[in-house]
């Protein structure tokens, strides 16, 4: 198993999970239509590894193409990471989202069965737990009421390629339900680059921390939490770009489709972030205390043993380092990638 194919692997995840990949010896084929990323990430990438990447700029709509470079590219396996991903625009823009996700993997499939590509790793999402019933959360928890069109799309294609496993029991199916990533590799050179109004709590924080963003908007402090803020299990990037690794290395013993949380079964509220931001950074993160965010849940956090057991994957980086790499990240790129 050397050649795996990463489509939107010029994004957040993405990237980080090429980096991991080439580290580990594998050949790395990123296919990526830009819509949300920019090749500078790979270019660094590159830099980082001293490794080469096959780079194909595509959407996932494009089933011809994406037949075409995995058959040329025989690729053995690939890592599906490629979605829209703001929760918010996907309640204002459902049919872009259904079909941009959907459709696009739908796609995707088609070409991977017709190039008798049968191993697919996909990036979903704890959000496909809708509220819990408590935590910690295992795989078993039943999946609950998404909140948002993005988190039914993340739900529907796991659905989707659990069918497809039904029907032709030649596929391998890994599901990993990514918690809340953060953080950024240790050389300050990829991080997450959101376009416009950040979305997720951590690059607004650090937009606050390097003057674009004038204060935290706190999205309620009435929760029944420790101190009312939400609680989340905040992964850093790289501890998840290596469970991918793990997956791809343990395909093998693996069989079916396999649910796996990537976690690291500990909670932190937003009061913990800023907290340990401004501890870890010395830098004042000014905030104002609002109403809570439609569609956000009190707490959601892992039990991440299966990982443990199924794969050898343990996350190992702890809270402060997920935010001084962060930290660094925005600091050395206070526009991102843009040049
Ligand atoms: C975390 C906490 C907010 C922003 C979503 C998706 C998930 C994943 C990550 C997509 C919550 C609070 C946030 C802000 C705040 N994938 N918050 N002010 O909602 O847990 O998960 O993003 O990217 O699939 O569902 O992540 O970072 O938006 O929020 O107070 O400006 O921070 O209320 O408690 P979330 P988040």
């Amino acid at each position: 198993m050397k050649n795996i194919l990463i489509t939107g692997g010029a994004g957040f995840i993405g990237s980080h999970v090429a980096l991991e990949l080439l580290e580990s010896g594998y050949n790395v084929v990123v296919y990526d239509n830009l819509v949300n990323s920019s090749k500078e990430s790979l270019k660094r990438v590159e830099e980082l590894t001293d490794k080469s990447i096959k780079f194909y700029e595509g959407d996932c709509l494009d089933e011809d193409y994406l037949l075409e470079v995995l058959k040329n590219e025989e690729i053995e396996a690939v890592i599906h990471c490629a979605a829209l991903k703001a929760v918010g625009e996907s309640v204002k823009k459902p049919l872009m989202y259904y079909h941009n996700n959907i459709t696009g993997t739908l796609s995707l499939l088609s070409a991977m069965d017709k190039a008798n590509v049968k191993n697919i790793i996909f990036s979903s999402s704890a959000t496909v737990y809708g509220k819990p019933k408590s935590v910690p959360i295992t795989e078993d928890f039943p999946k609950g009421e998404c909140t948002n069109p993005y988190g039914w799309t993340k739900s529907m294609m796991e659905q989707i390629m659990t069918d497809l496993y039904t029907s032709d029991n030649s596929w391998k199916v890994v599901l990993l339900r990514y918690f809340n990533p953060i953080g950024a590799h240790k050389s300050g050179r990829i991080g997450e680059d959101p376009k416009g109004i950040p979305n997720n709590l951590l690059p607004y924080v650090t937009q606050v921390a390097i003057g674009k963003l004038p204060y935290l908007h706190v999205y309620g402090n009435d929760y029944d939490t420790k101190d009312g803020t939400g609680v989340r299990d905040y992964i850093h990037v790289v501890d998840l770009a290596k469970g991918h690794v793990k997956a791809i290395d343990n395909l093998s013993k693996l069989n079916g489709v396999e649910v796996i949380n990537l976690a690291t079964g500990k909670g932190y509220s937003v009061l913990d972030i800023i907290n340990t931001f401004e501890k870890v950074n010395g830098i004042k993160i000014n905030y104002k205390i609002e109403a809570r965010r439609d569609g956000d849940i009190a707490q959601s956090y892992a039990d991440a043993t299966k990982a443990k057991e199924l794969i050898g994957w343990v996350a190992q980086n702890g809270l402060e380092k997920m935010l001084e790499d962060s930290w660094r990240w925005q600091k050395n790129n206070p526009n991102g990638y843009e040049q």
